[in-house]
């Protein structure tokens, strides 16, 4: 038993010390240390041994599986430390490098200029139209007819308004007052809504034309409405828009879909109004239509224009960020040059 205790022994200490890392280690301490071993099956058979026996062979198991445990524990340490450095050393970042340059994206300038306007009229308790009753390709009927467009109209002609191929009647609107028609028909007054959105026109594309652009138009249907609250809502969003100090004018003008109508001005941004080539001399630049709904657009479009009045306001979203920022050319936006996008 004794030299069969010192055979197991040697072996285990050889095959300890031969391990070179944690998992030989790890498979020599399982061979020799584990609940299977060999090792272990000897002190299990303890209870067969005559008892005069007992005490010498017990305190020799005792005392190499000690042995044994401790030289496993010290190469543990000395492996487990190795590892660990080794993985540091590995893993080790070099904290003041450069990082990546990773390019980022930004909202483009005419939806920054839209989202500021949705938010003006929404503090001025105006809210976003459904999209369904904004379409870009539209019917001739809301287009025109229900605006009071008359059909000899030259805006009709296929000069400025693109029509679709074999669809006579369908049209890529050529302004978002389309949706005030669609809007007054499916809903009941009060009516107080925005409608930002893409139109088209058939220019001829220079640095103040492009054939696509954006509109904000407005809507504003309820009893007692007056020119009063038109020029108060208006003024304030000029106002909040392009800050307090710019000037403005209103200036009798002509819609089919309005009457009275206006168009209204700020005072020129380049000059000052004192009259530059951008406001044609005169110190004022257009930036608003409006006017009262003719009561014949109500009626047609089943509202008693007895009972209800209202206003309407329509506005170009790439002259309003044009002025603000003092931008020439209408087509830089839509060239996708990042020079001039990372600008805004
Ligand atoms: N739709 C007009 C245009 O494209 C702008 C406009 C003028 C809209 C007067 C309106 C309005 O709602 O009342 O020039």
């Amino acid at each position: 038993m004794e030299n069969k205790i010192n055979e197991i022994r040697t072996q285990a200490i050889a095959e300890i010390e031969a391990s070179t890392d944690l998992k030989s280690l790890e498979e020599a301490k399982n061979k020799y240390l584990s609940r299977n071993s060999e090792f272990n099956n000897l002190k299990k058979g303890m209870k067969d041994l005559p008892n005069d026996k007992k005490p010498v062979i017990g305190s020799l198991l005792n005392k190499v599986s000690s042995e044994l445990e401790k030289l496993v524990n010290e190469k543990f340490e000395l492996f487990y430390i190795k590892e660990l450095n080794e993985r540091l050393l590995k893993e080790k970042i070099d904290v003041t490098l450069d990082g990546d340059y990773i390019p980022q994206g930004h909202v483009h300038p005419l939806t920054q200029t839209v989202n500021e306007i949705v938010e003006i009229f929404g503090h001025l308790g105006f809210s976003l139209i459904k999209p369904e009753f904004s379409p870009e390709v539209e019917l001739e009927k809301y287009n025109f007819d229900l605006l009071n467009v008359p059909k000899e109209h030259p805006a009709r002609d296929v000069q400025d308004t693109f029509y679709c191929e074999n669809m006579p009647n369908v049209v890529l609107r050529s302004q978002t007052s389309n949706a005030q028609a669609r809007q007054m028909m499916n809903s009941k007054p009060p009516i107080k809504i925005i409608s930002p959105g893409r139109v088209y026109r058939n220019e001829n594309v220079s640095a103040r034309k492009n054939n696509l652009f954006h509109q904000i138009e407005g809507l504003y249907v309820d009893k007692n409405v007056t020119m009063g609250h038109l020029k108060g809502v208006l003024n304030e969003f000029i106002r909040l828009y392009f800050g307090s100090s710019r000037p403005t004018r209103f200036r009798s003008s002509f819609f089919p879909f309005t009457e009275p109508s206006v168009e209204i001005d700020v005072q020129c941004i380049m000059c000052q109004g004192k009259g530059c080539s951008v406001c044609s001399h005169t110190g004022w630049l257009e930036i608003l239509g409006a006017g009262m709904v003719d009561p014949n657009v109500l009626r047609d479009v089943g509202i008693d224009p007895n009972v209800y009045s209202g206003f309407a306001f329509g506005t170009g979203v790439e002259r309003l960020t044009m002025l603000k920022y003092a931008i020439d050319d209408i087509r830089l936006f839509f060239n996708d040059d990042v020079r001039f996008l990372k600008q805004f």
